[in-house]
């Protein structure tokens, strides 16, 4: 039978290498450690290669949540970022449909403007125009929940917990119909009572059949928003498939 779903993402033979710069040499070894210390300014500045994502290939279809799991530094985000094209590859090739917007715990932000002013800037960013903004404003604003507990919304960002910080970065980017949407970890932080309503926009951005990924080590977050999931370690893609299947294996991974 041929395969009649859309595609919206494919990786093919994906690498990413960050470069350090002004990385020491040394072993990592306390002694080493402390010449470096030491002798800092002439210090030997070289160039560090961190290969972070190993060949990773998959395809993403119209209407498919897909959760990206693994262990600390397994390459996660920045296959995100790959895939959002804002981490050039070293090798392979990322295809998508429309531009993939990745919501991160580290979205852009100003932290020195007010809610109000960063909810502006984040829809002008996401290619909103400025009349969609102002009929949104409100519904961005009462999503979040910022203002549930005083006028938070006329504050820097600077002075929000980084939970409220996160809520509004998922609001913000909840208020657009996306193609391809990318959660990076922005549901961790919020209340179970706002956990509850981005989950909820979640399953109405899949219904306009666009594509979620959501990174998460919360599991059961994986099992109840995701249909599928890809498994990540150190850099390789250890499993994909039905979302039971790969956290299960990745339970008996990490349980192991
Ligand atoms: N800006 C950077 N410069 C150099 N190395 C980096 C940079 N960002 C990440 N890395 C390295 O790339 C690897 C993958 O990191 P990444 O942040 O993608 O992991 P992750 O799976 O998202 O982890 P976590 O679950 O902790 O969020 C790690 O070895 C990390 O040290
Ligand atoms: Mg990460």
């Amino acid at each position: 039978m041929a395969d009649t779903r859309v595609p919206t993402v494919i990786a093919d033979d994906v690498h990413v290498v960050y470069k350090v710069h002004g990385a020491g040499k040394g072993r990592g070894s306390a002694t080493a450690a402390l010449s470096r210390i030491f002798s800092r300014g002439k210090a030997e500045k070289g160039v560090r290669e961190v290969h972070a994502v190993r060949g990773v290939s998959f395809t993403a279809h119209k209407g498919e949540a897909i959760g990206l799991i693994g262990s600390n530094g397994s390459g996660k985000s920045t296959l995100l970022k790959a895939v959002a094209g804002l981490q050039p590859v070293a090798a392979g090739k990322v295809y998508s449909h429309g531009q993939p917007s990745l919501l991160g715990v580290n979205a852009a932000l100003m932290n020195d403007l007010t809610g109000e002013r960063n909810v502006i800037l984040g829809g002008l960013a996401m290619g909103m125009t400025k009349q969609q903004i102002r009929e949104r404003y409100q519904e961005i604003v009462d999503f979040s929940g910022i203002n549930e507990k005083g006028d938070f919304i006329s504050l820097p960002m600077r002075t929000y917990s980084s939970g409220m910080g996160a809520r509004l970065r998922f609001s913000i980017a909840a208020a657009k119909d996306h193609d391809v949407l990318m959660i990076d970890e922005a549901l961790a932080t919020g209340d179970a009572a706002f956990q509850r309503r981005s989950q909820k926009r979640i399953e109405e951005l899949r219904a306009t059949a666009g594509t979620v990924f959501l990174v998460s080590h919360s599991l059961s977050t994986v099992r109840e928003t995701c249909d599928r999931a890809i498994w990540l370690e150190r850099g390789e893609l250890r499993m994909d498939g039905p979302v039971g299947e790969v956290c299960d294996a990745y339970e008996a991974f990490t349980n192991a």
